[in-house]
């Protein structure tokens, strides 16, 4: 499976995003990561779909919004009309997260599930046949800069193991802490997309993404 770098724009410049995702692109990042909180599912505010519309015309990155809010299937068709490629939600925030998988597809976005770190993965095993990513937080969801889980990884291995027990074929993503020291535990258990937000946009933004680029080969 390819490996991939998906900046998160949580830690961009907020005044600046247009160029901020040009910015990007052209660092050879693979995947623009786009946080949505909704200050109940995490004590956190950031932005909706208009932003998505807002940067879609300047990039032509895979958009993977994260979404951290409650009852998200309340915006899967806002955020497929602004131009969201994928859709990742919570299993502890979506009640009914396999009509809401299948609303994601229908939508033509690709689905995927997320896990904090204190949820099994037994949680999501119904629905890993018909997922395209599965999610492993490693930090707890809500803001950018905090420590790595390393207990989290393990759930990345398990993962691993049951995708190939199954003849699945779902992408593993980690966000979370992910630096050029942690991402090679990660790449080792089995997650194949890494997301960056505080390493990649604390100084030069090239810099951080091959250093992170280096890890992977
Ligand atoms: C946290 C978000 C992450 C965040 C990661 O709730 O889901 O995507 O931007 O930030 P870092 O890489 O700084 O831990
Ligand atoms: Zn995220």
């Amino acid at each position: 499976m390819k490996n991939k770098i998906a900046p998160s724009i949580l830690s961009a410049d907020f005044g600046t995003f247009a160029q901020e995702v040009q910015k990007l692109e052209k660092a050879g990042a693979d995947v623009v990561h786009i946080d949505v909180m909704d200050g109940h599912f995490v004590d956190n505010l950031t932005f909706g779909a208009g932003v998505v519309a807002a940067i879609r015309p300047v990039s032509n990155l895979f958009f993977d919004v994260h979404m951290m809010v409650e009852e998200p299937q309340k915006y899967v068709d806002e955020f497929a009309k602004a131009g969201a490629d994928s859709m990742t939600v919570h299993v502890e925030a979506t009640p009914h997260i396999h009509g809401t998988l299948q609303a994601i597809k229908k939508a033509g976005m690709k689905a995927s599930v997320a896990i904090n770190p204190g949820t099994s993965v037994e949680l999501i095993k119904p629905v890993l046949s018909m997922v395209d990513m599965v999610l492993v937080m490693t930090v707890n969801p809500g803001f950018g800069g905090q420590a790595f889980i390393p207990e989290a990884i393990e759930k990345v291995a398990e993962l691993a193991k049951l995708r190939t027990e199954k003849e699945l074929d779902f992408e593993i993503e980690v966000d979370g802490g992910i630096t050029d020291e942690t991402i090679s535990q990660a790449l080792d258990a089995g997650a194949n997309v890494f997301v960056a937000g505080s390493f990649v946009f604390k100084g030069n933004v090239t810099e951080n993404i091959e250093k992170l680029r280096a890890k992977l080969d």
